[in-house]
């Protein structure tokens, strides 16, 4: 099996123009509560959008994978505009600077009950939605981006995807509709070491997952622990049960593979120690999904250069 290839972003372009504080931590209070600016640094990735195109399906398409040249602009005439659901929350208002700094996107909107906006006050001036809510929240709000022919980026985790996708499936519209991208963890490392995990299982089937979050994280196990099971299991497998959840503060998102073996353990471990991790991928979503050739996208390594 082969890894997948670079993510598309330049080393230096993929991190913060500073070093961060202890802002992510998830301990601290959420946007609105007088958390201090988050500071993402400039986040781009090597598609652009054409002039004119938006993400929005029947609008316009993106996912024009020209790559930045010194003979191009280097932004789109025409920004994709973003609007985010779960803006004053710990990873919306990571994903509001990550997008406000991203060459070629535009912040459009900030939805949240806390800021007293709705997702249907921002949907009409969006390309795309960027969804970090809450599980029973992702589903109605992904239902509404689509009905509206808007394209939806979703990284709340702990709800139903075939329901997702029987939604995503009955807007699609021939392709004239809206697209729906999931990503459990939009942290390379994490997609890397899910990878490594679907390498590994075939010669040592026996795995336990271990996954560590902070103590606010309101689903269990995690969406990526989740998922990491789902493709250890398709690649031959055995995840045992329970996988188990850890819950404490200090923690950002962390996850252990065990796999055992004859007189011998193997380990791969992945560590967000900050929410920075997860904005080269939001970035990238939002600049394909509007192209993407089916109506709901699941995994970062769907968008990822081979
Ligand atoms: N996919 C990934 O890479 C990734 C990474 C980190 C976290 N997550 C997931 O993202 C989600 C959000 O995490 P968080 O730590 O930012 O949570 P949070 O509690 O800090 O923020 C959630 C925000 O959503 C708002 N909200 C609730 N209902 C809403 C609605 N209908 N419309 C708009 N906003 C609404 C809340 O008011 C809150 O501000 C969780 O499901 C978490 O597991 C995913």
């Amino acid at each position: 099996m082969r890894l997948i290839g670079r993510i598309g972003l330049r080393r230096s372009e993929s991190e913060p123009e500073h070093d961060r504080r202890d802002e992510d931590q998830p301990g601290e209070p959420r946007a609105g509560e007088g958390k201090a600016e988050s500071g993402m640094g400039a986040v781009h990735a090597t598609t652009l959008a054409a002039p004119g195109a938006s993400a929005k399906g029947p609008k316009g398409q993106t996912g024009l994978t020209r790559r930045s040249s010194p003979k191009l602009p280097a932004m789109s005439e025409a920004p994709i505009r973003v609007a985010v659901a779960g803006a004053a929350g710990r990873m919306g208002a990571t994903v509001c600077d990550a997008v406000e700094a991203a060459d070629g996107l535009e912040l459009s909107g900030r939805a949240d009950p806390e800021l007293g906006v709705e997702l249907g006050d921002v949907l009409d001036d969006a390309d795309v939605v960027v969804d970090f809510t809450i599980p029973d929240q992702a589903l109605p709000n992904a239902h509404k981006c689509l009905h509206s022919g808007t394209s939806v980026v979703i990284g709340t985790t702990g709800f139903d995807m075939e329901k997702l996708r029987k939604c995503a499936n009955d807007h699609f519209d021939g392709g004239n509709g809206g697209r729906a991208f999931v990503a459990p963890n939009f942290a390379i490392g994490a997609v890397l070491m899910m990878q490594a995990a679907q390498m590994i299982a075939p010669h040592m089937p026996e795995v336990e997952i271990i996954e560590l979050h902070h103590d606010r994280k309101l689903d269990k196990p995690s969406g990526t622990a989740a998922r990491t099971a789902e493709l250890i299991e398709a690649a031959g497998g055995n995840v045992h049960e329970p996988i188990h959840s850890v819950r404490l503060p200090g923690l950002v998102a962390h996850q252990e593979v065990v796999f055992g073996g004859q007189g011998q353990t193997l380990t791969l471990r992945h560590d967000s120690i900050d929410r920075s991790s997860f904005m080269p991928g939001v970035v990238l979503a939002c600049r394909k999904v509007g192209s993407l050739p089916e109506p709901l996208t699941v995994g970062l390594e769907a968008l990822l250069e081979a």
